[in-house]
């Protein structure tokens, strides 16, 4: 009985939080809803001169926004909480058809919603128990900062 009170909180939360007016009584709405803002949010790729500017300005979001408690941005893990960064380009379109848009759409979503977007190490031995709090503070703009930034960690 507890455990399913205590998920329709979080649902109710992430709903309440993303403010679609009554989507908050319907899941599914509730993922299309986001989905349509992480379509909204990139229309296309932004192009190379574009990608270094919001790519700069997405480091100091990282650190602003509290990425960096549970990540770090190398191909190690560091006694973090949450999975390494480094590398995603390198397999984050593999995951989405090769399509880097798609993939990057997909980053938008886990970052609003990461229960409901959940990546591949939700669940994990090496990750159970450790959540990733859902962030819907950041504007588009800042995302797409955000996302850039995170593509391009080596
Ligand atoms: C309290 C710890 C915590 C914070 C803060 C946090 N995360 Fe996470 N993050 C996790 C955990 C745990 C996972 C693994 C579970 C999952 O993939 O859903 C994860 C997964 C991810 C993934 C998926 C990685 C992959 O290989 O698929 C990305 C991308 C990510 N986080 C980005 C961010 C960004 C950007 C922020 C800041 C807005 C952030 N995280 C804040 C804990 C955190």
């Amino acid at each position: 009985m507890k455990p399913a009170r205590t998920w329709l909180g979080v649902l109710a939360l992430a709903a309440a939080a993303c403010g679609g007016g009554g989507s908050n009584r319907d899941p599914q709405a509730m993922t299309r809803h986001i989905e349509e803002q992480s379509r909204a949010a990139y229309p296309a790729l932004p192009g190379a001169d574009e990608s270094a500017t919001l790519r700069e300005r997405g480091r100091g979001i990282f650190k602003a926004a509290g990425c960096e408690l549970c990540h770090s941005t190398s191909r190690e893990r560091k006694g973090m909480s949450g999975p390494p960064l480094g590398g995603l380009a390198e397999v984050m379109p593999g995951r989405h058809d090769n399509d880097a848009l798609e993939a990057r759409r997909w980053l938008y979503r886990h970052i609003r919603d990461p229960q409901r977007f959940a990546g591949p190490h939700a669940g994990t031995p090496e990750y159970r128990g450790a959540f990733m709090p859902p962030n819907t503070r950041l504007n588009d703009d800042e995302m797409r900062a955000l996302i850039e930034f995170l593509w391009h960690l080596p």
